[in-house]
């Protein structure tokens, strides 16, 4: 099962509209995917205990078993004050360590005003390589996102329509080899 993970847990997000529309393509591609919702983390449990499985609260550890099972991450990343915003940041300090990220296979789409969600995108591919996630390495962003989406999250230009298509269909590859060569974070066979 593929995560798409809507990076924001602001209400109306452009990035929740998109990552629904991201799942319908996986979906036409006959490849399971779901959304995965900061909004649903109750954030007022969160204490400075909760570092560690056993003292999680329990919104918490759902999604992040959902994380250490995932086949993929396809990350929708918006620009907040030219980085990703800071509760996506809060979300992974409390991940598995080393196993939500080790070997595991992470894709990103940026969203933002003039420079498409490049930031946010870059900063987090930092954080993804440092802990040995598989980075795919097509990245796809968009400028302006408040003008170029309709309603169901699609952009609406066929160029940039096309290269997240293009971009979601190589995903899916790129998890199957990993798959396939046993070197995924799923596989018994890692090198953990
Ligand atoms: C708190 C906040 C900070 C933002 N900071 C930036 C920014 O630094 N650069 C930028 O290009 N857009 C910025 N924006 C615009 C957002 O990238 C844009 O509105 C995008 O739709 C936000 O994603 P969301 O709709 O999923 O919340 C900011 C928006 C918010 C809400």
């Amino acid at each position: 099962m593929i995560e798409v993970v809507v990076c924001t847990n602001r209400d109306g997000s452009n990035s929740k509209k998109i990552a629904e529309n991201i799942v319908k393509k996986f979906a036409a591609s006959n490849t399971d995917a779901r959304l995965l919702e900061l909004s649903s983390i109750d954030w007022s449990e969160l204490n400075s205990n909760q570092y560690g499985e056993e003292a999680r609260s329990k919104s918490m550890s759902d999604l992040i078993k959902r994380i250490d099972e995932a086949s993929g991450l396809y990350m929708v990343v918006p620009e907040y004050n030219g980085s990703y915003p800071g509760v996506v940041k809060t979300f992974i300090d409390y991940w598995s360590y080393p196993k939500s990220f080790e070997k595991r296979p992470v894709c990103f789409l940026g969203l933002g005003g003039i420079f498409g969600g490049l930031r946010p995108v870059e900063h987090l591919q930092q954080v993804f390589g440092y802990r040995n996630a598989f980075v795919f390495p097509e990245r796809v962003f968009l400028r302006d996102v408040w003008s170029i989406i309709d309603e169901a999250g699609e952009v609406k230009d066929p160029v940039l329509k096309d290269l997240i298509n293009v971009q979601v269909k190589n995903f899916i590859t790129f998890i199957k080899s990993l798959e396939d060569s046993k070197l995924h974070a799923n596989s018994n066979n890692t090198l953990n």
